[in-house]
């Protein structure tokens, strides 16, 4: 079954929540782990790190496997684009050139898309300016920030050979995450593309405005005592390894 039929993918409710038939709450989720998996997981995550680091790749693998929901604000907005949508006509030419969409609209779909959310929560790609933290204290507590740390050369090797599934959002690798089938996504059959950011000019000027506004976000999680970094250049597996031991 595509995870978009299930009906807790479409309704932001934790899996088990409706195994077990537990009502949505906030602290649910946590009476679940704690009572199923007897372990306490972080609930409120922040994915960290520049363009390329494998935010989505380990956000998608920690869904898969503990069924957190992962709200991705560079996915929402390219779902904006492709709908033709309000948000879509204005993002895009931000995105386009690898710059930022200005923080009030980014802020505004966040918060709406948090208030849906029961239970674990990654956030990918948000906050990425001190602004947008300072907006996201006001709504939620965030457990633990995940920074995922690989040097320059490497992300643009691994953007410029990244391709996409529109349909799912799954990521693939020419090299490192081969489809089964070329071309095609292995979760739900989309046909994959290159994303037009990930064109090496437009690579090199995200990771300028990484570096610019959103790196000072280490400091500020680690002011808050809840950062943990993750050298993230071995393989895929090896990292989820080095996650999974944070996020316990
Ligand atoms: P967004 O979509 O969030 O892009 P990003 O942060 O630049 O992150 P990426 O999706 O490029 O990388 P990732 O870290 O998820 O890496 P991945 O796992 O895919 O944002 C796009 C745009 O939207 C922004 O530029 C901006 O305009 C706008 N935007 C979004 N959020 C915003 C916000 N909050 N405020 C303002 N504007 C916002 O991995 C990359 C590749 O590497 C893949 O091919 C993968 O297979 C491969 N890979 C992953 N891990 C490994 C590994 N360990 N070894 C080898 N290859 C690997």
């Amino acid at each position: 079954m595509n995870r978009k039929d299930c009906k807790c993918f479409r309704e932001h409710v934790h899996p088990y929540q409706y195994i077990r038939g537990i009502p949505p709450g906030p602290s649910s989720l946590q009476l679940l782990y704690g009572d199923v998996l007897s372990i306490s997981m972080k609930t409120t995550i922040v994915l960290l790190g520049p363009p390329g680091a494998g935010k989505g790749t380990q956000g998608e693998k920690l869904t898969d496997e503990f069924g957190y929901v992962r709200l991705s604000t560079g996915d929402m907005l390219r779902e904006a684009v492709r709908n033709g949508t309000e948000l879509g006509k204005k993002a895009k030419e931000y995105m386009d050139a690898g710059a930022l969409v200005p923080n009030d609209l980014i802020i505004g779909l966040m918060k709406e898309k948090i208030k849906e959310v029961n239970g674990g929560v990654l956030l990918d790609g948000f906050p990425r300016t001190v602004e947008q933290a300072d907006a996201l204290g006001e709504v939620m507590k965030v457990d633990l920030a995940l920074n995922f740390d690989v040097p320059d050369e490497e992300l643009i090797s691994r953007l410029t050979q990244r391709r996409s599934c529109p349909d799912c959002n799954a990521v693939y690798h020419l090299v490192t995450k081969k489809p089964k089938q070329d071309g095609i996504c292995d979760k739900c059959g989309g046909k994959l593309y290159q994303r037009d950011d990930d064109k090496e000019s437009t690579v090199k000027n995200r990771l300028e405005v990484y570096h610019k506004n959103t790196q000072p976000l280490i400091d500020y999680y680690e002011k808050k005592g809840v950062l943990v970094t993750i050298p993230s250049t071995g393989s895929i597996d090896e990292i989820f390894e080095k996650v999974k031991k944070a996020i316990q």
